[in-house]
């Protein structure tokens, strides 16, 4: 992926910073983004910076849920590359769990900003850039729960599923410019977010709380944050040709199954 120009959101941590690590051992250029604190983001630009001398990162602080700080990482990136390849739109939160009718409004509104905004602002500056080219790639992340229901989970499950549809969308209007974009639908993928979730199960033993999702799981255990940037990788490089529109699990098989006997 050498002289490949390409955005991480959700850089500092979890799918992001493996995906980020990922792409830079494959020689792409990196624009790192986060909102998470400027020292946790710049710890991963200067240990990639270390690792990978001949690739250049940079590192822009933005909220994906800010149109104008969306706007700023991309001019950002056409400043410093003159292009961008590909664009990583991976920025993401769970919102707690909550039943439907009693949950926090506020919180619902700022899962769908982030979620589903964050992922619509980022297509919507940089796919006007890689038209000019004609060539580009994106990844946008759902989730197992852009397929299926989640319980008391109703914001997250709602802004993932329009991630899968957005993506739909993305792919047939610009599948002509040579832009094929694509979501994936991780499962459960030991994450920062994850291990959140898993205290909030079992506060007094996550680990519990792990091996009983493990279990449910046709590989009985969950995934890792490298197995899904190795997919990620693939999409977003020119290799992927002919894959478009599509929302792909990588859950290990859990989404196919029905039924318990
Ligand atoms: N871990 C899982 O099991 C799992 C499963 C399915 C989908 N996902 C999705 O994968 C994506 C990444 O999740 P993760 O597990 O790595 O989470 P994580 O919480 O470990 O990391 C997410 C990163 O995104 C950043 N971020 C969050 N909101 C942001 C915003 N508004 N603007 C900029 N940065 C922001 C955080 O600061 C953090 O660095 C999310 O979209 C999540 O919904 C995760």
């Amino acid at each position: 992926m050498k002289d490949k120009a390409i955005i991480i959101t959700g850089a500092a941590m979890g799918l992001g910073y493996a995906t980020a690590k990922e792409l830079a051992s494959r020689g792409a250029n990196l624009t790192l983004v986060d909102f998470n604190s400027d020292v946790l983001l710049d710890t991963v630009k200067k240990e990639l910076s270390a690792l990978y001398p001949s690739s250049t990162f940079i590192s822009v602080k933005a909220d994906v849920s800010k149109e104008l700080e969306v706007k700023n990482y991309v001019d950002q990136t056409v400043k410093t590359f003159g292009k961008i390849d590909g664009l990583y739109n991976n920025a993401g939160i769970a919102g707690g769990p909550s039943e439907m009718t009693e949950y926090d409004m506020d919180l619902f509104k700022k899962v769908i900003e982030i979620n589903l905004m964050g992922v619509y602002y980022g297509m919507r500056y940089t796919i006007p850039e890689m038209k000019k080219r004609n060539f580009g790639r994106i990844v946008n992340v759902a989730s197992t729960a852009g397929i299926r229901g989640v319980f008391n989970m109703a914001p997250y499950v709602s802004s993932k599923h329009a991630v899968s549809g957005i993506t739909k969308s993305a792919g047939i209007e610009y599948g002509q410019f040579n832009i094929l974009t694509n979501a994936i639908a991780p499962g459960a993928i030991l994450t920062p977010m994850l291990a959140d979730v898993l205290k909030k199960i079992n506060p007094v033993d996550p680990k519990a709380a792990e091996k009983a999702q493990s279990a449910n799981n046709p590989t009985k255990r969950l995934g890792l944050p490298e197995e899904v940037a190795k997919f990620v990788a693939f999409l977003i490089a020119e290799e992927n040709s002919y894959i478009n529109g599509q929302t792909i699990a990588i859950d290990g098989g859990e989404s196919q199954i029905f039924g318990t006997f």
